[in-house]
């Protein structure tokens, strides 16, 4: 425990070194932990599920940041909505289960009832000068990105998101995340802080040694690498590859595929990036064989071989997109050692699992990848926790977007403290 959290804390985010890892107390304190749940993830847009978790008018999803519970609710209009998940009469927690289909919100405690919008439409026994219009649900910010839902619990959430929805839009549009169904989702919960979590996700340096799997869709010089190590031949298989890719880029672009690196990591509120990825092999998708998991491929694409688009968000996520199905993953804090990785394999909506994919084929690599995942962020966990822990220097050439995760983490609790 820090002795004054505030000081310490302000103390802490200005002396941060920058291009090292970060103090041990942004790792393993609860009072750090419980900065980050008031000033990141009580402060920005924070990715929770997808359109297709409530296809259906009265199709509900419950999410819980912290000690905040929110539930996600498609209404009877089709619009999704999202309110913090406490009754107004008492307080009773609204809905109990991850995902359930309701006609109203009803409290099973004494029965104060909730249309879909959050009106409240029946509350028994409450006399006349009652007013029922006074106490609906409280209402959370939500919007949705393509289908990418994200809420922000603020009162006054970061305007910018529009302008990454505008940029995003294109995109992702092609891949028609409103038209797929969820055919898996695997809740994993790391042994580690939600930070290692994400600096571990921003950087493919411990690829190689650690995701036999992953690397066979994945190209080893996507996201960096070191020339001045390289053997000559070695360097020019990076540079056929970066020629390439921007030879690729020019034909998925002339097929109304934007595909080019946009990047604002560290110079936005809501910080992101997105980039169409060449695959290796078939370069269809991530699969163990680099080819297509579904034969229904997504929206209008025609062509299986379009690469995966990867879309980062700050604090908590980040997304591939294929020519037959698409794969989203949010990191929810639960307490300074732990954090709930959340993923979901989506498909199109009509593509019958045994006919048109194989839910193993489908899965396995982001399955055994999440988990070697977790086992890394794990022993970084345990590492900081020891009296010898002491910030590392990241590499100049494969963890520039682990620095810029870090600069945008301190930039906003900066923020957060000042404001
Ligand atoms: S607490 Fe919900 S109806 Fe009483
Ligand atoms: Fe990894």
């Amino acid at each position: 425990m820090l002795s004054n959290p505030k000081t310490e804390l302000a103390a802490l985010v200005e002396r941060r070194q920058p291009g090292y890892s970060l103090e041990a107390p942004f790792y393993v304190s609860p009072d750090v932990f419980q900065a980050d749940l008031d000033l990141i993830f009580g402060r920005h847009w924070i990715f929770v599920g997808v359109e297709p978790d409530v296809p259906e008018p009265g199709d509900a999803v419950v999410v819980d940041i912290g000690r905040n519970s929110v539930v996600i609710v498609r209404g009877d209009d089709n619009e999704v909505r999202a309110f913090h998940n406490v009754c107004r009469h008492r307080g009773a927690r609204l809905v109990l289960e991850e995902k359930t289909t309701v006609g109203n919100l009803v409290c099973r405690y004494h029965s104060w009832t909730y249309d879909l919008e959050g009106n409240l439409i029946h509350a028994p026994h409450m006399g006349e000068s009652f007013k029922p219009s006074c106490h609906g649900l409280k209402p959370v910010h939500l919007k949705s990105l393509e289908g990418l839902l994200f809420i922000c619990l603020a009162d006054e959430p970061p305007a910018d998101f529009d302008d990454m929805a505008k940029v995003m839009a294109p995109y992702i549009a092609p891949h028609r995340l409103r038209d797929t169904k969820i055919a898996y989702q695997a809740d994993l919960i790391e042994p580690g802080n939600w930070k290692l979590t994400m600096e571990n996700n921003r950087e493919c340096y411990h690829c190689a040694p650690n995701h036999p799997e992953l690397t066979v869709p994945l190209f080893a010089y996507g996201f960096g690498y070191a020339p001045d190590e390289m053997a000559p031949e070695e360097i020019e298989a990076a540079k056929a590859h970066d020629r390439a890719t921007e030879e690729k880029h020019r034909q998925w672009e002339a097929c109304g595929l934007p595909s080019a690196l946009v990047e604002h990591l560290d110079d936005r509120v809501t910080g992101f990036r997105t980039m169409r990825l060449m695959l290796d092999g078939a370069g269809e998708s991530h699969t163990m064989d680099t080819t297509v998991a579904c034969r229904k491929l997504l929206g209008d694409i025609t062509d299986k071989a379009i690469g995966g688009l990867h879309f980062w968000t700050q604090p908590n996520s980040w997304h591939h997109f294929m020519s037959d199905h698409i794969v989203t993953f949010s990191a929810i804090p639960l307490d300074e050692g732990r954090t709930l990785v959340r993923t979901k394999w989506l498909v199109h909506k009509d593509a019958v699992e045994g006919v048109d994919y194989d839910l193993e084929n489908l899965t396995s690599v982001w399955k055994v990848t999440n988990q070697q995942d977790s086992d890394l962020v794990g022993y970084c966990q345990q590492g900081a926790q020891s009296p010898a822990y002491a910030p590392g220097p990241y590499s100049p050439y494969t963890e520039g977007l682990v620095e810029a995760f870090c600069n945008w983490y301190i930039g906003r609790l900066r923020a957060g403290l000042e404001g």
